[in-house]
């Protein structure tokens, strides 16, 4: 029986946050004071990521995103990988990286059954690259993105989360990517999720981005995939890739929402902007399935309508993306 909420989405896609640790502080993601860290006990093992991927897999889970912090950080997780992956009945295993340490491990993760990487990437030239991540070599990234595509990883996507005055003016140079590679670029909207009242000045509305793009180019929609993620795909015409638009701010996807997230630290979210959250650590020990699966379709049931992002009745805390993963 497909995991179902009582919306009657079907939720088939698992984010799963590997570690809270990454080798990047970007402006969006980590408040200029720091993130506290989890400690590494905290963390669930393995083998607990293993038995909550089976479990979810065994109730209609078919795609599996790995996230962190920066998974690539974490020891051991190409080994991981390659267990993940031979799930029965998990059909897709992916990964969101910022691509500093793809260089050396893009092969690895092929070889371990990753089909396709997100990789994050929010200017294309060096010194902006170095100050919005705060420390980060854009040399790096793009060397990484190259092992990936000669470790034979098809499926490239680039996330550029899009802020206006800061990288908004390099739009018509990562569009202009995909006219002679296969990438999908997509433009992410900045979200609220540091809370610190910047989110106005910076969010650029996908709709802005795509009269901007439409004015310099002809572009036409793509069609997507069932277990894809949120973004509406355009293509400019001729190019071998795609432009991507995610709108989690001006136009949420919410009624067509198939996922669930786990942090780094086993909390089950059912919603990124939801306060409410379950510990399944105490779910993953060495006995059967059952409980586990119980508490997942319950959570999964009560999974809300929409995100709360435009109610300013809800309370909101920071969110913490470098445990959560996206
Ligand atoms: P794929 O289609 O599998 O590539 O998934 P994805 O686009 O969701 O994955 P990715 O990790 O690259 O996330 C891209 C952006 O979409 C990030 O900024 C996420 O935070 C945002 N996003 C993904 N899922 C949700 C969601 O459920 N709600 C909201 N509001 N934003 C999301
Ligand atoms: N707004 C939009 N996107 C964000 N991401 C992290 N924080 C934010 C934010 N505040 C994106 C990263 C990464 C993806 C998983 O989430 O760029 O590509």
């Amino acid at each position: 029986m497909p995991l179902r909420d009582s919306y009657g989405r079907s939720i088939n896609y698992l984010r799963l946050s590997i570690t809270d640790s990454c080798n990047l502080k970007c402006l969006y993601c980590v408040p200029a004071t720091g993130c506290r860290k989890s400690r590494k006990d905290n963390l669930l093992s393995y083998d607990e990521l293993l038995r909550l991927t089976r479990g979810a897999v065994g109730i209609g889970v078919e795609k599996v995103r790995v996230t962190g912090g920066e998974p690539l950080c974490r020891p051991g997780i190409t080994p991981f990988l390659e267990k993940l992956g031979q799930i029965e009945g998990l059909k897709k295993l992916v990964l969101t990286t910022n691509g500093i340490l793809l260089e050396e491990m893009a092969e690895g993760l092929k070889n371990a059954g990753v089909s396709s990487l997100n990789i994050s990437l929010d200017s294309l030239r060096p010194e902006r690259f170095f100050s919005i991540t705060r420390g980060g070599d854009l040399r790096r990234v793009l060397r990484g993105i190259d092992a990936a595509e000669r470790a034979g990883i098809r499926n490239i996507k680039i996330n550029v989360v899009m802020m206006r005055g800061v990288n908004d003016d390099e739009l018509f140079d990562f569009a202009a990517l995909t006219r002679d590679a296969p990438y999908k670029i997509r433009f992410i909207e900045y979200m609220p999720t540091l809370n610190d009242g910047r989110e106005q000045s910076l969010m650029v509305p996908g709709e802005e981005l795509l009269a901007r793009l439409a004015r310099a180019f002809a572009v036409e929609k793509v069609e997507k995939d069932t277990m894809d993620g949120p973004a509406v795909y355009y293509r400019i015409a001729g190019a071998q890739g795609e432009i991507g638009l995610i709108t989690p701010v001006s136009c949420h996807f919410c009624h067509e929402c198939n996922r669930i997230r786990v942090t780094s630290s086993g909390m089950l979210k059912t919603c990124l902007f939801d306060n409410g959250v379950m510990n399944l650590k105490p779910f993953l020990g060495e006995g059967g399935d059952g409980e586990l699966q119980e508490v997942l379709r319950r959570m999964v049931s009560a999974k809300p309508r929409q995100h709360s992002l435009h109610d300013e009745t809800v309370s909101r805390r920071p969110i913490a993306m470098s445990c959560i993963g996206g």
